[in-house]
């Protein structure tokens, strides 16, 4: 079992250089304000990894003072997973359990089930994100259906907004997963960034102190990588749609 990263930045391309005009928060010609990442679950199954994950990449972006996070859980979501969604555990009975089987408020620190959202409260939370970070597994080499569900059930919130992926799974650390929602996201108009992080085989324990990925520098490196580069984005696509609608 291995923990790995896919951060591989461009030899070509120096960290500093992922930047826009003066970085952060507040670009050349721009409000001081952080960009809203909305942090979206991908998995709604009984005993899933997912809250645990997400709670560890918040725990690392909320030390980055260009970014706040949203959490949107398609758990807590009544018009994407239905309350039977979360107790279904299709195939693979799951090594995983987080002990912590809950869906998140949109406070990404919490493993709280939040109060069920309404499609157009959810509407509302992905247009004023300026990005989106999907926390997702890999099921049967691709992305769960609620993700998917998520994803179409929506349109404009997609427009030109950056999106960037922290993928798990076994042995390919839910890489298949992320390369199909590249696709995905192209039909609706966003863009998806280079870099992601990709968690192999892990499991709750390895993000506990001391745990494997917990403890791993590098990982932390991809995960501030990857803000870098949504960062970059998100700030240049927030300006371009503020001077030109897109659609
Ligand atoms: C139905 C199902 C299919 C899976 N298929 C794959 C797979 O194709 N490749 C892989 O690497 N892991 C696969 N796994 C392992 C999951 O990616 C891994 O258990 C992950 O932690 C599940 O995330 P979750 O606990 O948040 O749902 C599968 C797990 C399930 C439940």
């Amino acid at each position: 079992m291995t923990s790995a990263t896919t951060t591989t930045p461009d030899a070509a391309t120096p960290h500093a250089a992922a930047h826009l005009g003066d970085p952060r928060p507040g670009g050349v010609g721009e409000a001081p304000r952080p960009l809203t990442l909305a942090v979206l679950l991908g998995s709604v199954r009984a005993g899933r990894l997912g809250p645990t994950v997400a709670a560890w990449f918040a725990t690392l972006a909320q030390r980055r003072d260009d970014v706040r996070l949203d959490l949107v859980d398609p758990a807590a979501l009544p018009h994407i997973a239905s309350p039977a969604a979360g107790s279904v555990s299709p195939g693979d009975p799951g090594t995983n359990d987080a002990g912590t089987n809950d869906a998140g408020t949109n406070d990404v620190g919490t493993n709280d089930v939040g109060t069920p959202a309404t499609r157009e409260t959810v509407g509302r939370r992905l247009a004023a994100a300026d990005g989106f970070v999907v926390v997702t597994p890999e099921y049967n080499h691709s992305y769960p259906a609620a993700l998917k569900h998520l994803i179409d059930d929506y349109r404009q919130e997609w427009y030109a907004k950056p999106v960037g992926f922290v993928s798990y799974g076994g042995v390919s650390g839910g890489l298949r997963a992320v390369e199909h929602l590249r696709a995905v996201f192209a039909e609706q108009h966003a863009v998806t960034v280079r870099d992601s992080v990709s968690l192999h085989g892990v499991s709750a324990a390895d993000f506990a102190d001391g745990g494997r990925v917990a403890a791993d520098g590098g990982t932390a490196a991809a995960v501030d990588l990857l803000l870098d580069r949504m960062s970059w984005w998100g700030r240049a696509l927030r300006v371009a749609r503020d001077s030109e609608p897109y659609a």
